[in-house]
Formats: structure tokens, sequence, C-alpha cells
């Protein structure tokens, strides 16, 4: 199959994109956070195609992204007051809700749980997309299943090339790292995946809130989302985490004196006492620093047997941040 790249301001491309999903196909397109890799949530076979373009175990559910609330009926029921409170303060935004799913959403969008996750990206050609194809579209981030989840359309082509027939090209992605997941099926509001909306900021609307866990292997509960318990977002090279410049300099003089070429993405303060060694510069507000870093780990396995990382500091969005890196260190 080949893989044609659209451009998002094309209307008459948008209508093409519309129409294969119509007609049962799958087409990756921008968000805020990644680009996702959309089929009808209301049509098993064609997302069954998502699963196989990207290797990803069929017990891992996705995502349902709708572009106005009158969407959500068709999806999920008994929503608590408090989604409401969310919903008036973040979407449409980086956060996805927990919910007991309708009957209407097929089961492999949700892996046969009796749950249904739900978004409202704020991008424009994500809302687009949805209101041309006429339904909602199930999507997890468009990389292969396990690697580094693509913030540009170049990114969905180096994993998906062959595999899928569209992507449609939005530019970078503003946000830069998936959308914090919330579940809101039980008796408290528990976060299985920090992001740019963060516990402070959730806590804040509706009060309790269980904060996730600091140690990365205990963030999700296996039991109710499956997808936790895979290795995500990681680069094809060793990643290590380091805290501070002075122990990426270290870890990387030794690699150099093994003969290992090494990569350090160091804070855009930390560069300049990093001198001499291969280095990208990474913005150190946890803003900045979240839209960038997908790409730069893209970049750096590319060229390295190594990349070691400076973490951002935890304010913000930081500890969201520093959450992925865990996950994507070896
Ligand atoms: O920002 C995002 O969330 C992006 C864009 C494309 O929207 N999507 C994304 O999807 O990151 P994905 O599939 O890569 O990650 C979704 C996560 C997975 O860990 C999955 O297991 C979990 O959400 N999830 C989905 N449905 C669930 C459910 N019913 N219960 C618990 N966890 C669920
Ligand atoms: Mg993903």
């Amino acid at each position: 199959m080949t893989t044609e790249i659209i451009n998002s301001n094309d209307k008459k491309s948008m209508q093409r994109a519309a129409e294969l999903i119509k007609d049962g196909q799958i087409v990756a397109f921008p968000t805020e956070t990644v680009y996702g890799l959309a089929a009808n949530a209301y049509d098993e076979s064609a997302v069954s195609k998502i699963f196989e373009a990207k290797g990803r175990p069929s017990d891992n559910p996705l995502i349902v992204h709708i572009e106005n609330i009158g969407m959500l009926d068709d999806i999920a029921v008994g929503v608590p007051d408090d989604f409401y409170m969310l919903y008036e303060k973040f979407m449409p935004g980086p956060l996805t809700v927990i919910l007991h799913k309708n009957t209407k959403i097929c089961k492999a969008v949700t892996a046969g749980l009796d749950t249904v996750a739900v978004r409202f990206p704020r991008h424009r050609t994500a809302a687009e997309l949805i209101k041309k194809s006429g339904c909602p579209l199930a999507a997890p981030s468009a990389n292969l299943s396990e690697h580094v989840s693509p913030t540009t359309a170049s990114h969905v082509f180096d994993d998906l090339n062959g595999r899928i027939p569209m992507i449609i090209d939005g530019g970078e992605c503003s946000v830069g790292i998936e959308s914090t997941v919330l579940d809101m099926s039980g008796d408290n509001p528990v976060i299985l995946r920090p992001g740019a909306i963060t516990y402070d900021m959730i806590r804040k609307v509706i009060g309790g809130v269980s904060e996730p866990k600091k140690d990365c292997k205990a963030v999700g509960f296996p039991a109710k989302s499956p997808g936790m318990k895979y290795r995500h977002y990681s680069p094809r090279v060793k990643l290590t985490l380091v805290k501070a410049a002075d122990a990426a300099a270290a870890l990387y003089d030794d690699a150099y004196n093994e003969g290992k070429r090494a990569v350090i993405i160091s804070r855009a303060s930390s560069v300049a006492s990093l001198g001499g060694r291969n280095v990208f510069s990474i913005p150190d507000d946890p803003k900045g620093y979240a839209k960038k870093i997908y790409a730069l780990l893209r970049l750096a396995e590319e060229t390295a047997d190594l990349i070691i990382c400076e973490e951002p500091d935890s304010s913000g969005a930081g500890n969201s941040i520093i959450n992925r890196l865990q996950k994507a260190a070896h």
C-alpha cells in the first residue's frame, strides 16, 4: 500500500480523508498532543486495522475522540457530574476520561472492557476530520507499538509508511506528550497516565483525585488499564535519564571511552557546560521540553547507541514528562 501525505489546509484532501474513514479505512491525523491513527469507532473491522498497522496487542484499548459534547451519549453511560466540571474547564484539550461504555462502541475499541476512554481534542484538524467523517474516531498514537509517539507527520511516515493509506499533515503538535488519562469509572477518580493537565489542575476543579504513583512501574492499574503493562514510548537505542548535566557528562565520557556513540539531550541552560560533546538542546521550561522531547528522541536514535537525557524540572507538567521518560528508559 502507498501512504499518501495530505495537507490539513487542503479542503478537497480533507474530504478524501473523511471518505476513507467512512469507507472503513484508517487515517493518521494531528491532535494537539501527538498524532493519532483513526478509524470509525462503530466499525469493528476498521478498528481492527489500527491494531494490525501498529502491531498493537488486541488487549490494549483505544481512546474515542469526539468533537462536541452531544456525541458523548452514544459513547458513555452514567456520566458523573464531575465530568462536566472537567469538561467546562479543560475540554477541548489534552485530557482523556474513562467512563462506563455505551454498548454502541465496538468491542475491539475497548478491548472487551466495560469502560471507554473519551477525549475531545483541541486541534482544528482533528475536529474537522471527526465532523466530516460523521462518527467518533477510535485512535491510539500513530506510532509502531512501543515506539516513541509521533509529533510530526514525518514521524508517522517513518513508522507506518506502507501500512496505512493516508497521513494528514497538520504541522508539529503543540503539547508534544500524550493526554492525561483520568479514570472516572470507579468511586474515586484516579490518574492512570499523567499529562499536560496535571494532578493539581484536576484537583482544583473536582477535589478528590488520586495522584499518580511516583514509581513509574506502579503507574496505572493493570486490571483497569491494560496498556500500562506494555513498554511504551521507547527509542530504539538505550536511554538513560540523569538529573543534572555533570552526571550526563560523566556517562557520555565513559561511553566515548568504550567506543560508543552517545548523544546528550540537555536542557538549554546546561549546554554550555557540556562543551565538546554531542548535544541536542531542549528548552528548560516543561512546556517547551514536552513539545520537543519525542522529536529529539527520534533524531537521537538515528545516530547514537546511547541517549543520555537530562530530566526537566518537576514543576507543572514536568512530572508527567519524567513519567514518560522513565517508561522509555531501559
Ligand atoms: O494524547 C493522546 O491520548 C493520544 C492522541 C492520539 O489522542 N492518544 C494516545 O492513545 O496516546 P494510546 O492508545 O497511545 O494511549 C491510550 C492509553 C493506553 O495506555 C490505554 O491502555 C489506555 O489509554 N486506555 C484506553 N482505554 C482505556 C480504558 N477503557 N480503561 C483504561 N485505560 C484505557
Ligand atoms: Mg501510544
